[in-house]
């Protein structure tokens, strides 16, 4: 058995911890969610989940792997070998999402260059978006490089590839995320946009701005599919679960928040408060935003739309990292590879699960269902079914099998546990309901009965 490594300390924790939680999802589909579900009243809904279903949640996953020192299969089935199969179920979770999360982390490292090298203005153009997905090689020459960046990382380990590159990742991102925030808050006609932003706006207000925070929470803070078991294992028993995660939550929605400054109000300034410009779901960030940049002009636009997309790659990088970093731990608690040949080996895998994902936009966009492409179907199967089954089973497991106080006995060994009731009511009653209804939401979602 390999000695298992581990983070060096709280911050080292927590910075990769955030780095894993944020990722495309703060920054480009919680801005696009809040400004449909009704501005300030989404993000209080969303404040208020992420404070207490969240919370349970992550806290219950980190304390898992901390108390058995091991990735989600091993974390379930040393507790009780019956329920083994959640852990597998939760890591094949990650094995689906970081082929096309690497395939979009591709998109997102070509519009940096795009923009580094002053074209700019050709990626505003109509269709650019467009044609370059559809083509066969240049789309799957930059997955090739960002999944290729992700698994040197991983390669070089926990303490000295993750620690320190989340160390210095994160913190520029945050200052990134926040001088374009501030920039897009000064342009013509942004005020407009921030107050669309966080006026709530109850008439569009209803079960479903609920359901789509949930779902959005859940993703967000890359919940059930291992991620935190795995961190959680490399965690050291001095450090507090309950503060740290406290930290990551500040992190992922703070991130999240100002994404929302830094995309609404540049959208409304360009067109001119026109607000269904946001709605364009993946194309607000390659169609939509390139053409704000463009309009700056000159220099200026070209400064901004580098910083933006470095900013974003960063929040994928940090993503992906966490992604790869799961699935080679488990190929390794389960039949103790070495590092390097575990990440070859996964590496190779996620291309060859990569490469139809990225084809699905072009050669092989004739494969698809209930109108998804291939992206969409893996992105679907994952994140709308796989997590809500593995995370209703898993507040199943803490709460009725094993039952929560073990757990809580595991946070207590780096001091009181502040909200520990509200932890045990959460995972036993609360969760477990929430999940159901996210679970039956998205199906009806994607089958066209009812329009998250
Ligand atoms: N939490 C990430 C985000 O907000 C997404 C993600 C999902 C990252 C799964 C890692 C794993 O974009």
């Amino acid at each position: 058995m390999n000695k298992r490594s581990s983070f060096t300390g709280k911050i080292g924790f927590v910075l990769a911890a955030a780095g894993s939680a944020v990722g495309l999802g703060n920054i480009w589909r919680f801005p696009y969610l809040a400004a449909k579900y009704g501005g300030g009243i989404f993000l209080l809904v969303y404040l208020i989940l992420s404070l207490t279903f969240g919370f349970a949640l992550m806290v219950g996953e980190i304390a898992l792997g901390r108390k058995t020192g091991q990735s989600a299969i091993g974390a379930f089935s040393s507790l009780n070998k019956k329920y083994k199969f959640i852990g597998i179920m939760a890591s094949i979770v990650p094995m689906m999402i970081l082929p096309y999360y690497a395939v979009i982390g591709g998109w997102v490292t070509k519009y940096l260059t795009v923009f580094l090298t002053g074209q700019g203005g050709a990626a505003a153009a109509e269709g650019y978006f467009e044609t370059f997905i559809a083509q066969p090689m240049e789309p799957i020459g930059w997955f090739l490089l960002f999944i290729g960046a992700t698994a040197l990382i991983v390669l070089l380990g926990v303490e000295k590839g993750i620690e320190s590159v989340s160390k210095f990742l994160m913190p520029v991102l945050v200052v990134l995320t926040l001088g374009i925030a501030i920039y897009s808050m000064c342009m013509p006609g942004a005020m407009e946009g921030v107050l669309y932003y966080i006026t709530p706006d109850f008439s569009k207000f209803s079960a479903t701005t609920v359901l789509a925070a949930m779902g959005q929470l859940f993703y967000s803070m890359s919940l059930a599919m291992g991620i935190m078991i795995t961190y959680g294992s490399y965690m050291k028993k001095d450090v507090s679960i309950e503060a740290s995660v406290k930290q990551i939550e500040l992190f992922d929605t703070g991130v999240a928040f100002l994404a929302g400054l830094m995309v609404i109000p540049a959208v409304f300034s360009f067109s001119g408060g026109d607000e269904s410009a946001l709605g364009k779901g993946p194309g607000l960030m390659f169609v939509t935003l390139p053409k704000v940049f463009n309009s700056i002009g000159g220099v200026g636009g070209g400064i901004v739309g580098t910083l933006f997309f470095l900013l974003v790659l960063f929040a994928a990088l940090t993503s992906s990292i966490s992604l790869m970093e799961t699935v080679v731990s488990i190929f390794r608690d389960k039949f103790g590879w070495s590092r390097k040949t575990t990440c070859i080996i996964v590496l190779l895998g996620c291309i060859g699960l990569g490469l139809p994902s990225s084809l699905g936009f072009g050669v092989w966009s004739g494969i698809s269902f209930a109108g998804l492409t291939i992206l969409d179907m893996f992105d679907f199967a994952s994140n709308s079914i796989l997590m809500p089954i593995v995370a209703l089973i898993t507040c199943y497991f803490i709460g009725y099998v094993i039952k929560p106080q073990p757990l809580i006995d595991e946070v207590e060994l780096s001091g009181k546990f502040g909200r520990k009731k509200m932890f045990v009511v959460m995972i036993k009653y609360i969760a477990p309901i929430c999940i159901i209804l996210i679970l039956i939401s998205s199906v009806l979602d994607v089958l066209g009965i009812m329009k998250i």
